[in-house]
């Protein structure tokens, strides 16, 4: 039972790894022994998170904007065309667009998707010949869909496009888990809760609504980055080879209390 969470000799992607809950989720993969790369879509953002997250192990950044299929597909073939292994993708980068129901935009639509859904599948349709080179049934590689509780259940957020996304990439999982698995590639995503990240920056200055929050929180707290990373590393280790199609709550409690 010894290595359970060990990652020594295993390469990560983490979209969006170099802020936010990505670089939560970098660091504890880090902290288990893997290389991380992240991304950021600005490229001083990336150089940075290298600087930063170095100090916990190999880590490299990389610019790279996926709110276009170009942008993913640019991303995959740079990893595919070095040829080095990749274990583990954790498809983090997520956008969120907020407008009252009746005045909802239409741009409110195309990037959320296109980076929540369509990107998470890019990456893993183009990266499959690097997955599946290293992959076996006893150690798969990992595909790890950052979703969230806002497409399990109704946050009372206007948040529209947001919340479809979310439950499009927990369905999108289990339909390539199923798919992936004779491949010894599993998929699962992990549905945070709230985390103080820029995206819940406007929940957390205004002090009604962070009470509010906390209040529909069974734990009473926000997540914490080793929330996140925990998960994170459980599934992508020895601990989780035989975990495929399912969506993880990190949430305190939310979805359990319906
Ligand atoms: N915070 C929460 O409470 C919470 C709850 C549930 C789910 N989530 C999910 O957790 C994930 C991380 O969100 P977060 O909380 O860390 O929010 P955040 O601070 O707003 O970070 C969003 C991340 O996505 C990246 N990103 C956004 N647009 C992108 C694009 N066009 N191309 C490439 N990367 C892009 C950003 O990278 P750069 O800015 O560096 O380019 C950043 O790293 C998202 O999938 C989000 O939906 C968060």
């Amino acid at each position: 039972m010894t290595g359970l969470f060990d990652l020594t000799g295993k390469t990560a992607l983490v979209t969006g790894g170099a802020n936010g809950m990505g670089a939560m989720i970098a660091r504890g993969l880090l902290q288990a022994g893997a290389a991380v790369i992240v991304t950021s879509r600005k490229a001083a953002d990336a150089e940075a998170a290298q600087q930063a997250l170095g100090e916990f192990g190999k880590a490299e950044g990389l610019a790279a904007d996926l709110a276009s299929s170009e942008g993913a597909e640019a991303l995959a073939a740079k990893l595919v065309d070095r040829g080095d292994p990749l274990h583990i993708v954790i498809n983090n980068a997520g956008k969120t667009f907020g407008a009252p129901l009746d005045s909802f935009p239409a741009k409110g639509w195309d990037g959320v998707m296109m980076v929540n859904v369509q990107a998470p599948f890019t990456l893993v349709r183009d990266l499959l010949p690097l997955l599946r080179a290293h992959a076996t049934p006893d150690d798969p590689a990992r595909v790890i869909n950052i979703g969230s509780v806002a497409g399990a259940r109704v946050e009372n957020l206007p948040a529209y496009s947001y919340a479809a996304s979310k439950a499009a990439i927990h369905h999108l999982s289990r339909v390539l888990a199923v798919e992936l698995a004779g491949d010894a590639i599993t998929v699962n995503s992990i549905l945070p809760g709230y985390f103080p990240t820029k995206m819940t920056s406007h929940i957390r200055s205004e002090e009604q609504a962070m009470s509010a929050m906390l209040d529909h929180i069974p734990l009473r707290r926000m997540g914490r980055p080793e929330d996140i990373a925990g998960a994170c590393v459980f599934l992508s280790a020895a601990s989780g080879a035989y975990v495929t199609g399912i969506s993880l709550p990190v949430d305190g409690g939310i979805l359990a209390a319906g």
